[in-house]
């Protein structure tokens, strides 16, 4: 076989393998620049050897967000990418195409922050919007109008009135720095998979099926592109700003410029000052200004002449590998972890990167002793992004991922589908029960106060405790062995521990650390089963009958009680006094929905729609996300969307405003 077309099919197979990381995997195996690299070298050798053209190319695809369970609409006009550039000259040359293809004519540009979310298109008819559509393989998209109404800075009745009776708009779907370490904090806390990026976070936040969570994580938008027959201005800029003034955030950094020296200033300027941004941004996009010079320039079959996109540098640094170490969490999974000489990146000290997993150290193919990358680009946690070969020494030896459990000894093993290797000895590895113990005492699980992460490892340390029904036995005399203990700090532990017995149950099954039972899980399986007595006692087929709770779940549940010592502590805490059923005002207060299902939909006056939301659950009802014929009624309020009201109608479920909703719950109460 020939060489080249080795060197096509090698590309295409590595392309292959980093699509998947980074769109099924959600953890990028590579930079995004280095990926462009290799997909443009396949581009220009497939385009000079046409003889081994495959449909199935990576070049040929634009790869696709779509999700199944969304209803999906086809785009009016395409959802196009644009063209990438990584330097200055890049830049100043797309600036000289566009004007030699406008011969003697003046041409500005518009450079404007390059969004790093997801992109989505909005429809406004008469000044409402009507849905939105996220980007999918760019022909159609998913309809996530129900979760995109949740975003407070999305206008769903315009303001002024110079809007065209019908237009789209664009623009990115973006997790704000603060809500994003918000989010993650929570996640890493309920040892969930952490997001990689706000990007991630706000396409994964985006195609949830429960909106009430969507529109709690916080998410914002800003829009970049107007589309429509009768726009109100003949260039991008004004209409950006007439969009501005109907309600929608569109960026301040956006400026018009005549020069390629101000196109120059724009690039160092924001190279720098992006990183004082709320969002995240990986580039800049320059567009010609006027809309009649757009549409001579045209479109390439992706993307179009009239706008290219500028990537920042990743921030990069390269350093030695000390060691790898292996860390046991709270649930047994493994965490391998690259220790690092200290470098400096992006302001702050680097000692640490988190490695993820076993097939992760495998692919980068670490050698003890290397010099690493280390990446922070749109990411917090600091990332390796691979291995620089000319300085690896001669005859190292390849990081092994451990067999063992560097605590216990335990051999570990590989759940069914999943990256992650688990230590299985739950209940006799020390960091394991540590973790546990540490969970149990938390703020939002038993909050008792005076013992801290530290205290808990002391206290297991001394061999104080070995469980967590064990510090319902702890005495005034064995707190004060321990090192820094005084009769205050220990009479502060034993209050926080009788204080913990009126925790509601809820938060007492959360503390438990049952696998894959979070918090809202705990909340929902608690409100639904009503005491740990009947939970124990429930089949599988009666655990996924519950709202939310799924067979991994309910596997989990029956294998915690199927230990007889688990089941012992169980006893125990409840001999301690510890809440082991829901008491009345965990439950709803009234039953004046019971057993109802109902759709909130629209912009209300009274409440907002969390507290609507409240209000539902708290009469025994239950809010649903969209439409079906299981609905029982639509709580609406102003700019329901037409859609909406046009399967409702179709369906004959009725429609109630939020006066007639209080004075249905007031009624029964
Ligand atoms: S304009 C036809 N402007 O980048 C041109 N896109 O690779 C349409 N993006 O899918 C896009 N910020 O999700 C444009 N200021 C901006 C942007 C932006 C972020 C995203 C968008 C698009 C992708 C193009």
């Amino acid at each position: 076989m020939d060489s080249i077309k080795e060197e096509i099919e090698s590309l295409r197979r590595q392309i292959n393998d980093h699509n998947h990381s980074y769109y099924v995997e959600n953890s990028p195996t590579i930079s995004d620049q280095d990926f462009d690299m290799l997909l443009k070298e396949l581009e220009r050798l497939e385009r000079e050897h046409p003889e081994y053209d495959d449909p199935y190319s990576p070049t040929h695809r634009v790869g696709s967000d779509l999700t199944k369970g969304f209803r999906q609409i086809v785009h009016e006009r395409p959802m196009l990418s644009l063209g990438n550039t990584y330097s200055v000259g890049e830049v100043d040359a797309f600036v000289g195409r566009c004007r030699e293809g406008l011969p003697g004519e003046e041409v500005e540009i518009v450079g404007e922050m390059k969004f790093d979310g997801t992109s989505i298109s909005l429809l406004y008819e008469n000044g409402r919007l009507v849905h939105a559509v996220t980007r999918g393989d760019g022909e159609k998209g998913d309809d996530v109008t129900d979760n995109v109404i949740t975003i407070r800075s999305i206008p769903l009745q315009l303001s002024g009135s110079d809007w065209p009776a019908r237009f789209e708009i664009r623009g990115e779907i973006l997790l704000p720095w603060k809500a994003f370490d918000r989010l993650n904090a929570e996640r890493a806390f309920n040892e969930e998979p952490l997001f990689a990026n706000p990007r991630n976070a706000a396409a994964g936040t985006l195609k949830m099926q429960n909106s009430a969570e969507v529109s709690r994580r916080g998410l914002d938008a800003y829009f970049y592109y107007l589309i429509g027959d009768n726009l109100p201005y003949p260039t991008h800029y004004e209409n950006m700003q007439a969009a501005r003034r109907w309600g929608f955030k569109v960026s301040d950094a956006m400026r018009v410029m005549r020069s390629i020296k101000e196109v120059d200033e724009y690039i160092t300027y924001w190279d720098t000052e992006r990183k004082n941004l709320p969002v995240a941004t990986d580039g800049l996009v320059f567009k010609v200004n006027s809309l009649r010079q757009q549409l001579n320039l045209g479109y390439t079959a992706k993307s179009p002449r009239w706008a290219i996109a500028y990537k920042f540098q990743a921030e990069r640094a390269l350093t030695r590998l000390r060691f790898v170490s292996f860390e046991v969490g709270r649930t047994g999974v493994i965490t391998p972890v690259a220790n690092l000489d200290p470098v400096l990146l992006s302001g702050t000290i680097v000692k640490r990167a988190s490695l993820h997993n076993a097939d992760i150290v495998r692919q980068l193919d670490i050698h003890y002793d290397d010099m690493l990358y280390v990446e922070k680009g749109g990411e917090i946690i600091p990332k390796i992004t691979g291995v620089e070969l000319s300085e690896r020494k001669p005859g190292t030896e390849p990081v092994e991922f451990v067999k063992h459990c560097p605590s216990c000894g335990t051999e570990l093993v590989r759940v069914d589908g999943e990256a992650a290797w688990i230590c299985p000895n739950t209940y006799g590895c020390a960091p394991q029960i540590v973790g546990r113990i540490e969970h149990f005492v938390g703020r939002r699980m038993m909050d008792i106060d005076g013992i801290g992460e530290e205290t808990a490892r002391m206290m297991f340390d001394a061999g104080l405790i070995r469980d967590i029904a064990d510090i319902y036995d702890l005495t005034s005399s064995q707190l004060l062995t321990l090192e820094g203990f005084g009769p205050r700090s220990a009479e502060r532990v034993l209050e926080g521990v009788e204080a913990s017995k009126s925790v509601p149950f809820p938060r007492v099954l959360f503390a438990l650390s049952i696998p894959y039972v979070g918090e809202t899980g705990a909340k929902k399986i608690a409100r639904a089963v009503g005491s740990i007595d009947r939970l124990m006692a429930m089949t599988a087929d009666e655990l996924t009958a519950i709202e939310d709770v799924g067979p991994r779940i309910a596997a989990s549940i029956l294998e915690y009680f199927s230990h007889e010592s688990n089941r012992e502590i169980v006893e125990r805490l409840r001999r301690a006094g510890v809440q082991m059923e829901v008491e009345a005002s965990d439950g709803p207060q009234s039953t004046a929905l019971l057993g109802k299902s109902v759709v909130i939909s629209g912009t209300f006056a009274l409440h907002s729609r969390d507290e609507y939301k409240s209000m539902i659950e708290a009469n025994g009802g239950k809010n649903v996300g969209s439409i079906s014929k299981k609905t029982d009624f639509i709580l609406a309020g102003e700019n329901m969307g037409p859609a909406k009201l046009e399967k409702a109608s179709k369906l004959g479920i009725p429609i109630i405003d939020e006066n007639r909703f209080l004075e249905m719950i007031n009624q029964n109460s």
